[in-house]
């Protein structure tokens, strides 16, 4: 019961601004008890800074009725709180889904059916392709149930309750432990509060840390693993635009893709099997093509990954001055090396397509927050408002705060170097299959190596279909190459305390060369062999081995310095929000996002920077713009022909909008981020008006910050999506399985 009193009182602020007449009683009774004016000027200001705004937020389903619901009716939910979220009923929520960890995607059928963004489904659709079988390139529809594919490891979370269990976790710390003591204590409550909640492993249990710290909420999960592909559109639509695009509006990608949910004959989730048939969810999301218009409410349900916005300003300048640079130059290294092979051999871009993807995503982000923070000046926004903070900490019923922006400034101080070598040694890590090897197969072998004979050969088949999966999904020289650039980088630029073996290296090249000719990890053969053969002693000195100990015992190390100063940095951090809370210094009042379930809520909205659009208003795009941005063969760019047909004959089905033209991306001012992706974008009777796929680069620092004017959602119509499944894929099947609402 304690996302904070702040709130609470936002929202009878809230509440008064929906009755005027009220509003204007309490004021007048305000105005007999306010003797001067200015009394009352401060009395006005206060309640105008506690007005919630609807369009920054990420909430949890758990307080809507409490916090949003008032404000969300106002703006056009037609639906109540316990049709959003409820335990015991069927609900909005029973119909979204956590997708493969990292996105979200939802339920459009009683069949299983889920929609999820192309970028989400991306690895999968990789995985099942082939130089002979493309579906990455051409798109890919299964005709039925038959067809459909089973990815090697795809899974969905279905959200079934949370609680709070901030009192309970804090009983058990106090103020005399040092973060250490603290995070013990609060991961053994955590392990039995998992525990007592997961019914026997039915469910998985997670206990999450909010507002840095200070309150804890358990979620309970359920995940199905047999998860197959339906359909995909061909990148050249699913990934229109490219990475020249990604990120940026005015855009008209067709970023979908289709999965369906298997499970046994009750419903469970279980292992693939041909017996699975198609689960029938408690709710599905029915779809809306009537089309939407400019200030329509618009809420989206999903999984947002990380925000930071309570992060101080030395944290923004470190990572404007340190750690993205580190992590966008890297990375421009990394996509090079991955480029020059990609190009080279078809069967080496779809094995790595997705790394690269990924790669390319953040970083083009990381340099949008990077221009984004510095030309809003955001960390020195932030530092005026740790100045007030530090003044109201030193006053003397505040004192216990008077230490924390000192704190935390020290500890910024002491890392910055350290975190850009981070970022040159993370980039390894993400780069590099082999970097991190003695903690996998490394790890697994020697595990093997250490059983006895049963337990070995229950282990070898196993092993020796991992062993045979890796080596035929990479490429060696690639990986080679990759090792080299990365850990050439990271020698030359991190500038901070290398790993011995890599400072002592004369020519790194060959060095890197000749690990990968002499360690066992680099080879299917020698691998398969081991197997026939284990020696840990083999393994213990293996040249591979040794190196990616090096790496990651580095990437732990610290020094008494900066451990004392970390610690001090933790308790401040959590003080420094606690006390911004209590204070009411802070604009945020909704906790950071942690790749929990939120719902955030606002409307339809265009971006005011003239951007080109081919749309009259600047809130949607269509296959106009689209077909406008074609350039034929382009790897980003080109077409299929069929579509460019259907845009000639304007051959849309009942698809198109009211004036005949066909819908493709439209905006929202929803807050959201990176694991939002593919969520639902509903409008106020809970049905599909579109997919969240992406954010603007204009307000890149949203992460840190939200802006009001500037920062949008990127969603794909629901009637594109529709279309592109109708007319242009010819699989009318999958839409006839929908609810859609004409
Ligand atoms: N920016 C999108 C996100 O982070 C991903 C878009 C993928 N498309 C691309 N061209 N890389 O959710």
């Amino acid at each position: 019961m304690n996302i904070n009193n702040q709130i609470l009182k936002q929202n009878k602020a809230d509440y008064i601004s929906l009755y005027p007449n009220l509003i204007f009683g309490i004021f007048s009774n305000l105005i007999l008890k306010f003797k001067k004016m200015k009394n009352l000027l401060v009395a006005l200001s206060l309640f105008v800074g506690l007005f919630v705004h609807a369009d920054e937020g990420m909430w949890f389903l758990m307080f809507i009725d409490r916090l949003n619901q008032r404000d969300m009716e106002k703006m056009g939910l037609q639906l109540t709180s316990e049709e959003i979220y409820s335990i015991n009923n069927s609900s909005l929520k029973d119909a979204i889904v956590q997708f493969n960890g990292g996105c979200t995607a939802e339920l459009v059928s009683d069949q299983g059916l889920v929609l999820t963004n192309h970028h989400c489904g991306y690895s999968a659709i990789a995985e099942l392709s082939t130089p002979e079988d493309d579906y990455l390139t051409n798109g890919f529809w299964a005709d039925n149930k038959k067809d459909e594919m089973k990815p090697n490891s795809l899974y969905v979370r279905f959200f079934v309750r949370m609680d709070d269990v901030s009192k309970r976790i804090l009983d058990k710390v106090n103020e005399e432990m040092t973060e250490d003591e603290r995070n013990t204590a609060i991961k053994e409550e955590t392990k039995k509060i998992e525990a007592e909640n997961s019914e026997n492993g039915k469910y998985v249990v997670s206990v999450r840390s909010f507002f840095q710290g200070n309150e804890f909420y358990y979620f309970v999960y359920q995940d199905y693993t047999d998860v197959r592909l339906v359909g995909t559109p061909p990148a050249s639509v699913g990934k229109f635009g490219g990475d020249t695009d990604n990120w940026e509006w005015p855009r008209h990608t067709g970023d979908f893709s289709m999965f369906r949910i298997y499970a046994d004959n009750e419903g469970n989730p279980a292992d693939y099997s041909e017996d699975n048939i198609p689960l029938k969810p408690k709710h599905h999301l029915p779809v809306n093509i009537q089309g939407i218009e400019q200030d329509d409410f618009a809420m989206i349900l999903g999984y947002p990954g990380r925000t930071n916005r309570w992060l101080p300003s030395g944290g923004i300048s470190q990572n404007v001055k340190f750690a993205y640079p580190a992590w966008v130059e890297a990375s421009k290294e990394a996509m090079d090396v991955l480029k020059a092979y990609m190009d080279k051999d078809n069967g080496v871009r779809l094995n790595y397509a997705s790394q690269y993807a990924g790669i390319a995503n953040y970083w083009k982000n990381r340099q949008g927050m990077i221009d984004a923070l510095t030309k809003f000046k955001t960390a020195e926004t932030k530092a005026k408002n740790e100045s007030r903070f530090n003044k109201w900490g030193n006053k003397k019923k505040n004192k216990i705060y008077s230490n924390v922006i000192k704190d935390i400034n020290e500890y910024y101080a002491l890392t910055n170097g350290k975190a850009r070598h981070d970022n040159y040694l993370r980039m390894i890590f993400r780069g590099s299959k082999f970097a991190t090897s003695s903690r996998g197969f490394g790890a697994q072998l020697a595990e093997y190596a250490a059983a006895d004979k049963e337990q070995r050969a229950t282990m070898k088949t196993r092993l020796g279909d991992m062993i045979k999966g890796f080596f035929s999904s990479i490429h060696i020289p690639l990986e080679k190459e990759m090792l080299f650039e990365m850990i050439d980088l990271y020698a030359r630029k991190a500038n901070y305390n290398l790993p011995a073996s890599i400072s002592n290296v004369k020519d790194l090249n060959a060095h890197v060369s000749a690990i990968f000719e002499l360690s066992i990890l680099t080879d299917e053969t020698r691998m398969l062999s081991f197997l026939e053969v284990p020696n840990s002693a083999l393994l213990e000195n293996d040249p591979l081995v040794l190196l990616s100990d090096e790496f990651i015992e580095h990437y732990y190390a610290s020094t008494d310095e900066i451990d004392a100063a970390k610690d001090k940095f933790d308790r401040a951090f959590r003080m420094l929000v606690e006390g911004m809370r209590k204070s009411k210094l802070s604009p945020v009042i909704y906790p950071d996002a942690n790749s929990t379930l939120r719902l955030s809520y606002g409307k339809v909205s265009a971006l005011p920077v003239d951007s080109g659009n081919d749309a009259k208003e600047n809130y949607y795009t269509t296959l106009k713009g689209t077909v406008n941005k074609y350039v034929p063969n382009d790897a980003e760019f080109d077409l299929p022909k069929e579509l460019i047909e259907l845009y000639e004959n304007k051959d849309f089905g009942p698809y198109a909008d009211k004036a005949g033209h066909m819908p493709v991306n439209f905006l929202t001012n929803n807050d959201i981020t990176g694991g939002n992706s593919g969520s639902p974008v509903l409008n106020g009777n809970g049905e599909l008006i579109g997919l969240a796929f992406d954010g603007n680069i204009e307000a890149m620092a949203g992460d840190v910050i939200f802006d009001k004017k500037l920062q949008k959602t990127i969603n794909v119509d629901i009637r594109y999506v529709l279309f592109l499944i109708d007319k242009y894929a010819g699989a009318k099947h999958i839409v006839d399985e929908m609810t859609v609402i004409k």
